[in-house]
């Protein structure tokens, strides 16, 4: 399939639009099975190392398994709010949309148990192959129309205890999806000026 111009634009559009979403931004309209099929569909179609497709996506959507999650969310973000305690913008961030997104879905790695090719070496790969998954999902998300939040300050071994998941499993990452009122035109974090935007002069070497 040979793409023009214009499907390239309208890549770099979406991938520009992209942004993480939080719970002061979603909305309750309810997410259609048809579009979060979509969305599992451009996970699934990732790329990963050896073709091990080591992922597991859980959709949550009960609220008593959110209010749980909630909890240790809260619990892990007081040991950073103290981790922070010197920058007071910290606290008043919202860095989670667990309860306010109608959709949870925690993406998990499942190790293979046995040798993969592309992961004799460097043995990160499985778990860097679900990252892939994740950000094809994201870019779907924004496609759709649809916000997607990364929730990342939780403990880990609590998360796959409340998801009664396979003890091999790890945790990379709990998103929070849903419609939203608006998304931002960049990220957040800058706006709020908790960090600047690196340029590509900056970050790009040629040898
Ligand atoms: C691996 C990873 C973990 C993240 N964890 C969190 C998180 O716990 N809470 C949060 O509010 N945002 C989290 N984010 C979102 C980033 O803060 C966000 O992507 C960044 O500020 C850039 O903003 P943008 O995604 O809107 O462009 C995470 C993003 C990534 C890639």
């Amino acid at each position: 399939m040979i793409f023009s111009d214009n499907d390239t634009q309208k890549l770099l559009e979406i991938i520009k639009a992209r942004r993480d979403v939080r719970g002061n931004r979603f909305i309750s309209t309810k997410v259609e099975d048809e579009k979060l099929e979509l969305i599992l569909e451009a996970g699934i179609s990732a790329p990963s190392v050896g073709y091990s497709q080591p992922w597991k996506f859980v959709v949550i959507k009960d609220e008593n398994i959110k209010e749980n999650i909630l909890k240790n969310f809260e619990n892990e973000n007081n040991k950073a709010k103290e981790i922070f305690k010197d920058k007071e913008i910290y606290t008043k961030l919202k860095l989670e949309g667990i309860k306010e997104a109608p959709i949870n879905i925690a993406v998990l790695y499942e190790p293979q148990g046995k040798h993969v090719l592309g992961m004799t070496s460097m043995k990160k790969m499985g778990e860097y192959s679900v990252v892939c998954a994740i950000q094809n999902m994201w870019l779907m998300s924004r496609a759709l129309n649809i916000g997607l939040g990364w929730v990342s300050i939780l403990d880990e071994q609590k998360v796959l205890k409340e998801l009664k998941a396979d003890e091999n499993s790890q945790l990379i990452a709990y998103l929070c999806l849903g419609y939203v009122d608006k998304f931002y035109q960049e990220s957040e974090l800058k706006t709020l000026g908790w960090k600047e935007e690196k340029k590509l002069k900056e970050v790009v070497e040629y040898l």
